[in-house]
């Protein structure tokens, strides 16, 4: 963070604060903690009007793939606005929206045949909820109205996405206008008992679920989880096996299973999508964020033939899914998420990134012997490390203390951006970064954890 801002700076400040309501924000934090213009990004990088320089650790929040400003990417959606900017999907139709679809399709297993359009992450959530239920309602099964959905986790912020979700934070307040879901503790492998394994661990805890299934098959629509690790759940992370067992008890019981990728998707647990570790074909699958490398709004939800069938009928029998968005399939989101797809392909991705997660957690593994790290954990491009109070105990510093704040604070004097969630820093980064970048964050985070927790 500058000691000093320029006049500039402070101008743009100013007329920040007095007309922008930023997100997530205790908007009177800003009046001790400096908010940062950005003037431009490139690649890793991020540049203020002072500048100074951040590398973006958490990609923005999840949603950054192939570096800001991205030159492909950038030539791409020029091509696209001198084309096509916008028609209705309805009706209508467009080749950006056509080849996208085509390729995720292509992308999933073989089940998934259909990909219907919202644009953001927790529009995605609400429609795969109203596509699940409809689905029961036109096959008959009127009783099926609730969801599952694990402690932790984090499905997005609208008023159905924040029923399925479960962190107490962004949802207690408004706990009187949620729809009523059924809790299920989550395997998360934080507190396991250290002598047993992840998958054993795992393994256990989905007799948890299996008798909320068991209990409430006949009522309930579909489970909803995040693959492998619960993001804004502080990257509390778990074994495949449970999406295996999960996948079994829905066949059995009837019931969908609907995998929110919306943040653990393009290949951020390592395969393209988390779902694919455990070999499973999800229901409904939901994907946003990445899916345009980072560059703007657009989501989808991929579905079977056999819950579009249900929805295929004459018109006068009302069954049609009549749910749109007024940007559904933009052509400009679709062109840019066609690039960001052809950057997977022509950089091997998926391949180098096994080198940079493998270098990322070497970097870090020191941090076993820091007093108050209590875990490093890691999926793929995911890394997270838990600052803790007692290690032993793994218990959690008092959340007042805010330590998290204290490092990233620490981060930004060290032209680095980690965004910690509570006590855990992670690290989700473009995947164009270098390795003497991958230093200089690893570098930042340890001294953000001297410093935090002090
Ligand atoms: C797993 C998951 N689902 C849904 C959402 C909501 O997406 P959006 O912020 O685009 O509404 C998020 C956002 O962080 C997420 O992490």
């Amino acid at each position: 963070m500058p000691e000093s801002h320029t006049k500039i700076t402070t101008k743009i400040v100013k007329r920040d604060l007095k007309v922008v309501w930023h997100p997530c924000t205790q908007m009177k934090d800003h009046e001790k903690i400096p908010l940062i213009p950005i003037k431009d990004g490139k690649g890793v990088w991020l540049r203020d009007f002072d500048g100074n320089k951040y590398i973006d650790a958490i990609s923005s929040w999840w949603v950054n793939l192939f570096g800001h400003s991205n030159p492909y990417i950038n030539k791409k959606i020029t091509q696209q606005i001198n084309k096509l900017e916008h028609v209705l999907l309805a009706g209508f139709t467009h080749m950006p929206a056509i080849t996208l679809a085509e390729r995720l399709i292509k992308l999933s297993p073989k089940k998934i045949k259909k990909c219907f359009f919202t644009d953001n992450g927790s529009s995605a959530i609400d429609a795969a909820m109203k596509m699940s239920y409809h689905y029961w309602k036109n096959n008959g099964y009127h009783k099926k109205t609730k969801f599952i959905s694990l402690t932790n986790s984090y499905h997005g912020e609208t008023l159905g996405s924040l029923s399925v979700s479960n962190i107490d934070l962004y949802k207690k307040t408004y706990k009187n206008l949620m729809k009523d879901t059924i809790i299920v503790e989550s395997p998360d492998c934080f507190l396991k008992n250290e002598k047993c394994s992840d998958k054993k661990h795992t393994e256990i805890m989905f007799d948890k679920m299996l008798r909320s299934i068991e209990k409430n098959h006949s009522n309930t629509c579909a489970v909803i989880l995040e693959p492998l690790v619960q993001c804004a759940g502080y990257m509390r992370m778990y074994h495949p096996i449970y999406l295996k067992l999960l996948r079994q008890a829905c066949d059995k019981y009837n019931i969908h299973l609907i995998a929110d990728e919306i943040a653990v998707g393009f290949g951020r647990t390592g395969t393209m999508f988390a779902y694919e570790q455990s070999k499973i074909t999800p229901d409904i699958i939901c994907l946003s964020k990445g899916i345009t490398g980072g560059y703007m709004t657009l989501s989808t939800i991929l579905t079977t033939d056999n819950i579009y069938n249900a929805f295929y009928d004459e018109y006068t029998k009302l069954n049609a899914f009549l749910h749109s968005h007024s940007y559904t399939a933009n052509p400009i989101a679709c062109a840019t998420a066609n690039a960001s797809l052809d950057l997977f392909e022509k950089n091997n991705t998926l391949n180098n990134n096994k080198i940079l997660s493998k270098y990322i957690l070497e970097s870090l593994s020191d941090l076993w012997n820091h007093p108050n790290v209590g875990d490093i954990r890691q999926h793929g491009m995911i890394t997270a490390v838990e600052m803790v109070k007692n290690k032993t105990k793994k218990i959690p510093f008092n959340w007042k203390e805010r330590r998290g704040l204290k490092a990233y604070n620490f981060g930004l004097k060290h032209n680095v951006l980690i965004r910690p969630l509570g006590n855990v820093i992670y690290f989700m980064p473009p995947y164009i970064i270098k390795k003497k970048e991958i230093d200089l964050v690893t570098n930042t985070i340890k001294g953000a954890i001297d410093f935090a927790t002090k």
